[in-house]
């Protein structure tokens, strides 16, 4: 009897303490927390630990503190973490090619375009593709548009002849950087300023918060403002972790991660021209705006690669991308 009332004490102190526990989340990201991205994730952090009362706890690692671009997506599979929020781009060498077709130089005008694509059914239907990979997608969040930088003016498709520039690991950025004579190099994120500083790479592109953040600027004399390609995310979570959290607090989680995708992708826009007021203001880097023309000349001289890539992004998410856009 009185063992049964200390295995009953036992059993109900454990399930008290289990109903206490804090949910940790892990949420790993490889940018600097004053961007787009590491904005968003602290706000879904705290609304996270407001809506839930502080049952959910996330723990935002940025600057790839905790993993590099390629390792980030293996942790999550393994349940080292539990969050991310990896470029579009990343999803290419997980096998989920469909996600390329983000990267495809001049495909959208806007933000607004954008949106009508990840917003719509072709956002739907990419996160669904996650699934069999042990991956739920939850939201799409803006970074904005690419530019170019180097150490000598790029303004003609010639300038890029024989220059290696830094890519993501991205088969359809790689056609990209050939289209115009460029030696695509992939490379982790993270190592993209000593590679610049040292000239393991000539040049680089990406958003002007991530240039601008990474310090690109002091590391390269010129920035052309080519906005000729995207860079957004996924914020994807571990499937299983996901589907084994209790209900109320997975849709506390899904209200949190609602705001935190308003909030950010509110800000995106700004953060980005802030970031330029800063490149502009350091005075290191020469920052050159395309005219019309010469932008239309880039936009012809790259536009073989959507051809080039149907095949590996899919004809069938091409389709309806144009179909998204032209709605
Ligand atoms: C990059 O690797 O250049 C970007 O994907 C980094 C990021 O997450 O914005």
């Amino acid at each position: 009897m009185k063992v049964s009332k200390l295995l009953l004490g036992l059993l109900l102190g454990c399930a008290a303490w289990v109903a206490n526990a804090q949910i940790v989340i892990k949420f790993s990201h490889v940018v600097a927390v004053d961007t787009p991205k590491g904005k968003a994730a602290e706000y879904f952090a705290k609304k996270a630990a407001e809506l839930t009362k502080g049952k959910v706890k996330v723990e935002v690692y940025a600057n790839s503190s905790l993993y590099k671009d390629k390792e980030e997506i293996e942790a999550l599979q393994i349940g080292a973490v539990q969050m991310l929020a990896p470029s579009l781009s990343k999803f290419g060498p997980l096998g989920v090619k469909e996600f390329e077709a983000f990267d495809l130089p001049f495909l959208f005008d806007s933000t607004a375009d954008l949106h009508k694509i990840t917003q719509g059914p072709v956002g739907a239907g990419l996160m669904a593709r996650l699934e069999p990979k042990g991956i739920k997608g939850l939201a799409f969040w803006d970074n904005g548009f690419k530019s170019f930088t180097a150490n000598t003016p790029l303004k003609t498709p010639a300038d890029f002849k024989g220059k290696k520039f830094r890519i993501q690991s991205s088969k359809v950025l790689e056609e990209q950087m050939r289209s115009v004579g460029g030696i695509p190099q992939v490379m982790a994120f993270s190592e993209v300023y000593q590679a610049l500083q040292t000239g393991v790479v000539d040049g680089t592109e990406n958003t002007i918060s991530n240039i601008y953040t990474q310090k690109t600027h002091e590391v390269q004399k010129y920035l052309s403002l080519t906005n000729h390609g995207y860079i957004g995310y996924a914020v994807i979570v571990q499937k299983k972790f996901w589907d084994g959290l209790p209900a109320d607090i997975r849709s506390q989680l899904e209200q949190a991660m609602k705001e935190a995708t308003v909030y950010g992708n509110d800000i995106a826009q700004d953060e980005n021209d802030q970031a330029l007021v800063g490149v502009r203001k350091s005075g290191r880097t020469t920052v050159y705006e395309l005219t019309t023309e010469e932008r239309l000349a880039l936009k012809q001289a790259m536009a073989p690669v959507h051809a080039r890539m149907a095949d590996r992004v899919g004809k069938d998410t091409l389709q309806a991308i144009a179909k998204g856009l032209a709605e």
